[in-house]
């Protein structure tokens, strides 16, 4: 039931090609259904956080950020939102939609996170504790950090 995969360290730069949909143990029962994510197991990373969205006002874009070194894995566990992702050469769209996949980001990816439904519940787990260090905020840093500007 559960796949338990071993995953390459994410040292280098992360790229497109290297976000993608992870999809999640799910055990159902006429008492509903149960998901869960093992640091190291599930997702390519030790756990160190978790945080999550919810009340995002319909419009409203979050993320519009990358990180240095952080990794990311983003559920939509309640209702829907997409995450446009960039390396600076590549941009893909992500749906995310369900509570038993999510998409997995690698460091030094642009990513704004849209189209929130109502009532969304963005949950987020981290590589690393928050630092405010790890962010790159200016779009055009990242693009230069990338090597694209
Ligand atoms: P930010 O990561 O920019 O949110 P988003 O990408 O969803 O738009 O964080 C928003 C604010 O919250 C910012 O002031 C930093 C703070 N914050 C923390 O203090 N700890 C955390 O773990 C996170 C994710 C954010």
């Amino acid at each position: 039931m559960t796949s338990i995969t071993t995953f390459a360290p994410a040292l280098s730069a992360g790229t497109v090609d290297q976000c993608r949909i992870i999809d999640l143990p799910r055990i159902g029962s006429e008492r509903g259904n149960l998901t869960f994510i093992e640091g190291g197991v599930h997702v390519p990373f030790s756990v160190e956080r978790v945080y999550y969205l919810y009340d995002v006002p319909g419009g409203a874009t979050r993320g519009a950020h990358a990180h240095r070194t952080l990794q990311q894995f983003i559920v939509a566990a309640s209702g829907s939102f997409d995450v446009v992702v960039s390396d600076g050469r590549q941009e893909r769209v992500f749906s995310l939609n369900r509570s038993y996949y999510g998409l997995y980001l690698p460091r030094m990816i642009w990513r704004d996170l849209v189209n929130f439904s109502s009532g969304s519940f963005g949950l987020v787990l981290a590589s690393r504790h928050y630092d405010e260090a790890d962010y790159i905020r200016d779009h055009n840093e990242f693009l230069r950090f990338v090597g694209a500007a």
